[in-house]
């Protein structure tokens, strides 16, 4: 399976810092051999620059939103052939912030993926239940449903071409991880999500809180194949540790 490591960077960063992160990012990835895929998801403003930066090596350049639209009346919005005219490969969706601050319903998020597949664009889509949902033992049914809403409707070609995040929200900046048991319950019930329809190749990553001291003991996971970094990318060190501990799992 492959394994990815994705760097989350939020709203972080400005010019000269995301130029620094990926010069550091790059330093460390020089002196390693891996196959592990690694993309960078910085702000818009940033998006050109660290494709030009990351240009020959094997990094991926993500962003971190996108319109569903190709383009029109939509004032603040990026399209997806803006982005893939710049030389973004990727685009993470549905992250548990958008759906929070900015209403992102599973519908919404649906045509976004549809607009990244026809573009030919990687979405990396994120699932994940709130800490209620969890306490309500509801959490399975919680990412079944979001996993129905934004891919059920996808053939089974273009759900070979997404990214799977399962991202627990209680996890996400806090410091709280889920246990492997947790985690690994989790994968394995959205591997069977999956299986169901065929598909054997979509990675699943984990997000949330993970970090170099807590990663060896997910990454290792029958059906963790990576990770979704937000913190921890911000620190060249730590992310560039993050995608040598996903090496030494890969499975
Ligand atoms: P975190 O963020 O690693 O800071 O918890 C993960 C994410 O939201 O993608």
């Amino acid at each position: 399976m492959r394994t990815i490591v994705a760097g989350n960077w939020k709203m972080n960063t400005d010019r000269q810092g995301a130029a620094d992160l990926v010069n550091g990012v790059l330093k460390g990835l020089a002196g390693l051999d891996t196959a592990v895929e690694v993309v960078l998801a910085p702000p818009f403003p940033f998006l050109a620059a660290t494709v030009e930066q990351v240009r020959g090596t094997r990094v991926v350049v993500a962003a971190q939103n996108c319109h569903e639209a190709a383009h029109g009346a939509y004032t603040g919005e990026v399209s997806v052939p803006m982005l893939k005219s710049i030389g973004v490969g990727a685009c993470i969706v549905g992250h548990s912030e958008r759906r929070q601050y900015f209403g992102e319903t599973d519908a919404v998020i649906a045509r976004k993926i549809d607009a990244l597949l026809e573009h030919g664009l990687t979405p990396i889509f994120c699932c994940g239940e709130v800490k209620a949902e969890r306490e309500a033992g509801r959490h399975e049914h919680v990412v079944t449903t979001q996993l129905d809403g934004a891919l059920g409707h996808l053939s089974a070609d273009r759900l070979a071409r997404v990214v799977i995040a399962y991202e627990p929200v209680w996890a996400i900046g806090t410091g709280l991880t889920a246990t492997p048991q947790q985690a690994q319950d989790m994968h394995a019930h959205i591997r069977a999500w999956l299986q169901q329809r065929d598909i054997a190749s979509v990675p699943v990553l984990y997000g949330g809180s993970c970090k170099p001291d807590n990663a060896a003991g997910l990454f290792g996971l029958p059906d963790i194949h990576g990770g979704l970094i937000g913190g921890a990318a911000l620190d060249a060190g730590s992310f560039v540790e993050l995608v040598r501990l996903a090496t030494e799992a890969e499975h």
